[in-house]
């Protein structure tokens, strides 16, 4: 492993000064990447001073600064986790053998797509959070939507990387298909489903990073242990920022729901939008609605392409190496029941596979997990805030694109509705154009320092130890 290197254009621990090859190659990308962060990316205050972290190193303590920077002059920089001692690989067929410092001709196409489809959802969210700082209800908040999306454009680098490192001219190919790809966009959209849906609101944004950026989590979790040792010291290192961008989201959410408990208990009342604030069911339905969308990143319960990946020792499971959770390491013992529902005969019924199939429905049994444990800590707050109502995490059921129950219609708490009912009820599940020009009616922006729009409540703290009215941003 190299020493940090911070004084070229592109800030790295991989020794791009000792290759000039890649290091031609990236500064090659460098200007499309400014010209797409300059056209897709934040469409304001480009020009104005954010108080940002910059990652300036890969050890466990301060590996990050804290200054102001105007977004265009972020140092977007390359950086691999360090490696503990010799890496073996520790699941699927190969256990034991050395993991990999280059690409394996047999797994080239895999592997490829696996950074690709990474590397496109990065530079996606992007995309799909450029207009929100017109509304941002706090510098403070501005500031954290800036700071994940540095990041998130830090992570396209982080996988362009590996794609011009390790691909030759097809690695190159597709670094400028990374750019040229746009979030909805009808000729050249997003890879994955989710990063093409609008973010239209703040509520979008803090359930994005809540239930989206949580689904990166865990897929770099599962590229961490991958045997291509380069491609898991770099997702390690994201995960290091990922933290973050979940943590915008879940105090996001939070703080919403403190707000509206807060304006329900003063104005003793439900409809609490005439007062400046969200109600409830409404924040309700967007979560139904990002979590749905969500889970179908995962992809199929029963996948060949999963139990390839994992076999080959590309993909493991999340903590895989806890082998108090996973006694199997090499993932060939038992079955994985999945439910799947069957239009014909209109019911649901259990299907087996071999547990190497369903790593997709491992993974995201992880993460449904997860995301519980967030819902648990909202209602805690509504409950001190002497709110009658809770928030519920919809069933796996409702609402899917990917996976066992598309052919059905289910209600968010999993339960069969005929095509009609869904018709006549899919408004109070999931937000209607009228919920979300109500949203959009409350969240009108704030940018004197200190003050938070009505909908929201401040944050318990600051950032990096700063006070909450910190100028986050100079205006
Ligand atoms: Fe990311
Ligand atoms: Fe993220």
């Amino acid at each position: 492993m190299s020493t940090v290197d911070y004084d070229g254009l592109i800030p790295n621990n991989v020794g791009l000064k000792d290759n000039r090859k890649i290091l031609k190659a990236l500064e090659r990308w460098h200007p499309k990447f400014m010209e797409w962060w300059r056209d897709q990316g934040p469409v304001a205050y480009q020009e104005n001073e954010i108080y940002l972290r910059t990652a300036v190193s890969v050890g466990s303590s301060g590996w990050a600064n804290y200054d102001y920077v105007r977004m265009p002059d972020y140092r977007w920089g390359i950086f691999l986790a360090p490696v503990k001692g010799e890496r073996r690989i520790h699941f699927g067929d190969f256990i034991g053998n050395e993991c990999w410092e280059d690409v394996p001709g047999e797994h080239r196409n895999e592997l490829r797509r696996l950074i690709v489809t990474q590397g496109d959802t990065e530079p996606g969210s992007v995309e799909q959070q450029r207009r929100l700082s017109l509304t941002a209800p706090s510098l403070y908040d501005m500031r954290n939507l800036f700071q994940v999306n540095v990041e998130e454009a830090r992570h396209l680098w982080a996988m362009v990387y590996l794609l011009q490192m390790y691909f030759g001219k097809d690695g190159r190919y597709e670094a400028e298909e990374m750019l040229h790809r746009c979030s909805g966009d009808a000729d050249a959209p997003r890879i994955l489903s989710t990063f093409n849906d609008p973010v239209e609101d703040w509520l979008d944004f803090f359930c994005f990073a809540t239930y989206t950026d949580r689904d990166g989590k865990y897929q770099l979790g599962s590229l961490a242990e991958s045997a291509f040792t380069p491609m898991s010291q770099t997702t390690r290192f994201m995960l290091t920022e990922e933290a973050h961008h979940l943590f915008v989201g879940e105090t996001g959410i939070a703080r919403t729901l403190q707000r509206s408990a807060e304006l329900m208990r003063d104005h003793d009342s439900d409809d609490i939008t005439e007062s400046g604030g969200i109600p409830i069911p409404v924040v309700q339905k967007y979560i139904n609605y990002w979590y749905s969308s969500s889970l179908d990143l995962f992809g199929s319960e029963d996948s060949s392409n999963a139990a390839n990946y994992f076999a080959n020792g590309l993909k493991g499971r999340f903590n895989e190496a806890n082998r108090k959770l996973y006694p199997d390491a090499a993932g060939n013992e038992g079955v994985y029941v999945f439910e799947t529902y069957d239009p014909d005969v209109g019911r649901l019924s259990s299907y087996e596979v071999p547990m190497r199939r369903a790593m997709n429905a491992v993974l995201r049994d992880s993460y449904v997990a997860d995301c519980r444990k967030a819902v648990v800590r909202w209602n805690k707050i509504l409950a001190k805030e002497g709110c009658p109502l809770q928030i519920k995490l919809p069933s796996e059921r409702f609402n899917r694109s990917v996976g066992s129950f598309v052919a059905g219609r289910f209600d968010p708490d999993g339960n069969i509705l005929t095509e009609q009912q869904w018709e006549s009820r899919r408004d109070d599940f999931i937000p209607t154009r009228k919920d979300r020009d109500r949203v959009k009616e409350v969240q009108v922006p704030v940018t004197e320092r200190g003050k938070f729009a009505s909908w929201i409540a401040p944050p318990a703290r600051g950032i990096h130890g700063q006070p909450i009215d910190y100028e986050y941003v100079r205006l």
